[in-house]
């Protein structure tokens, strides 16, 4: 059977991943709260796309900004005016959905007819102080902030183009129908950079060469008015068939080798590129990242090139100007965003955590193949029968000091190891009779169940190793005592 996103969502809750919003209440549609496992493995994630996307990176800066700005904000990004979806309604089945555009639409449930009811922005408004009508509205992306921020961050971090400005936070859409579970939500995060070139440079991405021979399955736009599937595909000919330009084709690539690196199935990834009709009011070429869900290939990354739209309209509300002195052509230029990388990072949880869930009918529980470096918690410490417990502590106090661990006592060490695969822990550390007198320990890997029988001294070596990915445990088996 399938795995459906419902047995996704409850194999959240019961594991402590993710609950439905005030519960005890009812619950809230289209809010969720992460749990003690789900806000550790959220966090992971978040940490390992700003340490290889900002901190590793030499031109690209972070910022945190807020959540409520200036409304002008809104009206010069044009949110205020277009960010609406077309609402229906069904009376028969008591449901309002989002439709595509204003030519009607069918009611999934009982097939009817059902009634246009306008449009509908999708911001939330906010009133600001005790003033009745100031009003502002809830950032719903975090790019905006990026580029009322612009000239800030380029000047104080002495950013030359071309260069990128991140920021990971919440963003807030009020959807018609929220569904499929952390998939569409109203209260969500994104990590979004906006990557700023010069307007004339949009091709001349000097990173390129690294990805030219990387191949990537691709839906375009072609494709899809053809009625016919994805191709693979490699960035050279991305770029060379002109299906995207030089920069936006390295992000592109850069985001889609992330989620390879981090152990998603190449099967389960396209890029699609968006139709002409289908593009934001901002956009002049679009791509997503699709994930191959139980409901469809779906959108877990958005990439546009937004142009010079944001700054120009930014200069223009503001009366600011955002222009840039170009050193080289002695000119002065607004900067153009060739790519904008928006990674949903909920969508990239439900990604991480639906390829990882294997349902392990020989073991006869549950494995979340979670990459290490991801994995909430890092280390399962177990004495194997009570009577060592103090000698289990002692190790479990050593490593909780440097890694995320976790201590069990309850039950056979078997159901143990059964529950730790469920939480997805890559390394468990068991204690047993001999450890008294050899000063060693077993390692079990999750994956492959095999076990290594090592020094307690080297444990923290071997586990950094082990977690961090730069070492192989079949690497570690040599090193058995
Ligand atoms: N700044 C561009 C922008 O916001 P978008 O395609 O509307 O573009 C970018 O959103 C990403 O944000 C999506 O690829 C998705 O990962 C995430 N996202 C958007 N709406 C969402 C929602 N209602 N619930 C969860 N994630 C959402």
């Amino acid at each position: 059977m399938a795995l459906t996103i419902e047995d996704i969502s409850v194999f959240c809750k019961k594991k402590g991943f993710v609950y439905p919003n005030s519960e005890i209440y009812g619950s809230f549609s289209g809010f969720f709260d992460y749990g003690p496992l789900g806000v550790e493995l959220k966090n992971n994630i978040k940490n390992e796309f700003w340490k290889r996307f900002v901190q590793q990176r030499e031109d690209v800066v972070g910022i945190d900004g807020t959540i409520i700005t200036h409304p002008n904000v809104w009206k010069a990004s044009g949110h205020v005016d277009s960010f609406t979806d077309y609402i229906y309604r069904c009376d028969k089945c008591k449901v309002m959905l989002k439709g595509d555009n204003d030519k009607g639409m069918k009611c999934p449930k009982c097939k009817g007819d059902m009634k246009n009811e306008g449009v509908f922005n999708l911001m939330f408004t906010t009133q600001v102080g005790p003033v009745k009508g100031n009003v502002s509205y809830l950032r719903p992306e975090t790019a905006q902030v990026i580029f009322a921020d612009y000239k800030l961050v380029q000047e104080t971090a002495r950013m030359k183009l071309p260069f990128g400005i991140a920021q990971i936070g919440k963003a807030f859409r009020n959807e018609i129908s929220p569904r499929d579970f952390l998939f569409r939500s109203r209260e969500f995060e994104q990590f979004e950079i906006e990557f700023f070139v010069h307007p004339k440079k949009v091709d001349d991405c000097p990173y390129i060469k690294d990805f030219e021979s990387f191949k990537v399955n691709i839906l375009t736009a072609e494709n899809q008015n053809n009625n016919k599937e994805h191709v693979e595909m490699s960035i050279k000919d991305i770029i060379g068939k002109k299906i995207a330009s030089g920069w936006q084709a390295y992000w592109l690539a850069e985001y889609y080798k992330f989620f390879l690196d981090f152990g998603i199935k190449p099967e389960n990834l396209r890029l699609r590129e968006h139709l002409k009709e289908e593009l934001a009011h901002y956009a002049s070429a679009c791509f997503d990242i699709e994930y191959k869900f139980s409901f469809g290939w779906k959108e877990i990354h958005g990439n546009a090139d937004r142009g010079q739209f944001d700054l120009k309209q930014h200069m223009e509300f503001s009366k600011t100007s955002l222009e840039y002195y170009d050193e080289e052509s002695k000119e002065k230029v607004v900067p153009y965003v060739a790519a904008e990388p928006s990674q949903g990072i909920d969508r990239a949880f439900l990604t991480f955590i639906t390829d990882a869930y294997e349902d392990d009918k020989k073991r006869g529980n549950i494995i979340l193949k979670l990459d290490p470096r991801l994995a909430p918690v890092k280390v399962g410490v177990f004495p194997l029968v009570n009577k060592l417990n103090d000698k289990a502590k002692e190790v479990f106090e050593v490593l909780k000091k440097e890694f995320n661990c976790i201590y069990d006592k309850g039950g056979s060490v078997g159901r143990r190891y059964a529950r730790a695969d469920e939480q997805g822990i890559p390394y468990c550390v068991t204690i047993d009779f001999d450890t008294l007198n050899d000063k060693a320990c077993t390692i079990r890997d999750r994956d492959s169940t095999k076990q290594v029988r090592i020094k307690v001294n080297d444990l923290v070596n071997v586990l950094n190793g082990l977690l961090s990915c730069k070492v192989k445990f079949e690497e570690v088996l040599k090193l058995e005592v």
